[in-house]
């Protein structure tokens, strides 16, 4: 059984943080299907620091997808302890500290995978933000800035001995950003130089290849990113249904969490459409299901769609 901290979880899979997918109702669903937890995507220190509306409304949860873990990214440690104090206002299970995105937007700010070149500024970011929470800590990382410099292992024992709760690393490099393939070596060499739970992350395509993961590398968790997207029922060991009526109807429960969860849900409609096209994907006819999902022009309309498929 993994714990984090306090936290145990009901299986050592977790959906890895995806911005643009890790919503609310597509946590629920993965929770539902089986992950042990879900990451949320992740949240600017800075939109939460100024109280930007669009950033505090992320910060949902509700008792059926707990636990839950909340990805802060930010490179300055004052407005990343800032933002974990505001966190621990909405009651997270986890808080996650995003040292692995490779996105020109964040690094560009010295945030993300950025912070693998500096050492002393993740520190201290790490600190700022366990002395600021009220839950554990955890960090993600990738094996290094490229690949001269793999120094997830010096990391991770920065983090562990900042307090952190666990650390959850992805086995490429920020140069690397999604090309090649991961190397799972990294993440045994992390576990050697730590006590703390160590998440492996990267390229995990299916339920028994993250169970096949776990016992070859012996790690505690395995965080799966891509291949959830569409598709839920990874985390389950029946993996995705073969018929498109039972596909649709798991469609549908994602609508009616889209419609319980979001306040005005055509404002959302464009990553609701994104969602949905994913799980048709492979079914045959699926392009035409997407056109039609991607033709609706608001959310009755796309829920009406949606029943007619079976
Ligand atoms: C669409 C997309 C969005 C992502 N968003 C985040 C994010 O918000 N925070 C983060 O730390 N990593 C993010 N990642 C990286 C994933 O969490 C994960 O580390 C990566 O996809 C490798 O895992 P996988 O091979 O299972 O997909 C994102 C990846 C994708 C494809």
């Amino acid at each position: 059984m993994l714990s984090i901290g306090s936290i145990t979880l009901s299986s050592p899979l977790v959906l890895a943080p995806l911005a643009g997918y890790g919503d609310l109702p597509f946590r629920i669903l993965c929770r539902r299907f089986g992950a042990g937890l879900c990451v949320s995507e992740m949240i600017s220190s800075h939109g939460l620091a100024y109280g930007q509306p669009k950033t505090v409304s992320m910060l949902v949860s509700c008792s059926e997808e707990r636990p839950v873990s909340f990805q802060l990214f930010g490179a300055d440690p004052s407005i990343m302890g800032e933002a974990a104090a505001i966190l621990a206002s909405h009651e997270p299970d986890l808080i996650d500290i995003n040292m692995g995105c490779p996105v020109k937007k964040v690094t560009k700010r010295g945030a993300g995978a950025a912070l693998m070149n500096d050492i002393g500024l993740a520190e201290k970011i790490v600190r700022a933000v366990v002395d600021n929470s009220t839950c554990p800590v955890t960090v993600k990382l990738r094996s290094g800035p490229d690949n001269n410099n793999i120094c997830a292992p010096d990391f991770s024992r920065m983090a562990e001995a900042n307090g952190a709760a666990a650390v959850a690393v992805h086995g490429r490099t920020w140069k690397q950003g999604f090309s090649g393939e991961a190397d799972w070596q990294i993440i045994e060499t992390v576990q050697k130089g730590v006590t703390i739970p160590v998440l492996g992350n990267g390229d995990v395509q299916n339920y028994a290849e993250a169970m096949s993961r776990l016992q070859q590398h012996g790690c505690d968790g395995i965080l799966i990113g891509r291949a959830a997207i569409g598709n839920p029922w990874v985390f389950s060991e029946d993996g995705r249904p073969e018929n498109l009526s039972a596909v649709a109807g798991v469609v549908r429960q994602h609508l009616a969490l889209a419609d319980t969860h979001f306040n005005e849900p055509n404002r959302c409609l464009g990553s609701i459409k994104n969602h949905l096209g994913k799980y048709f994907k492979g079914f045959p006819g699926s392009s035409k299901v997407r056109k039609k999902i991607y033709q609706q022009p608001d959310f009755n309309s796309l829920q009406a769609c949606l029943h007619l498929i079976s």
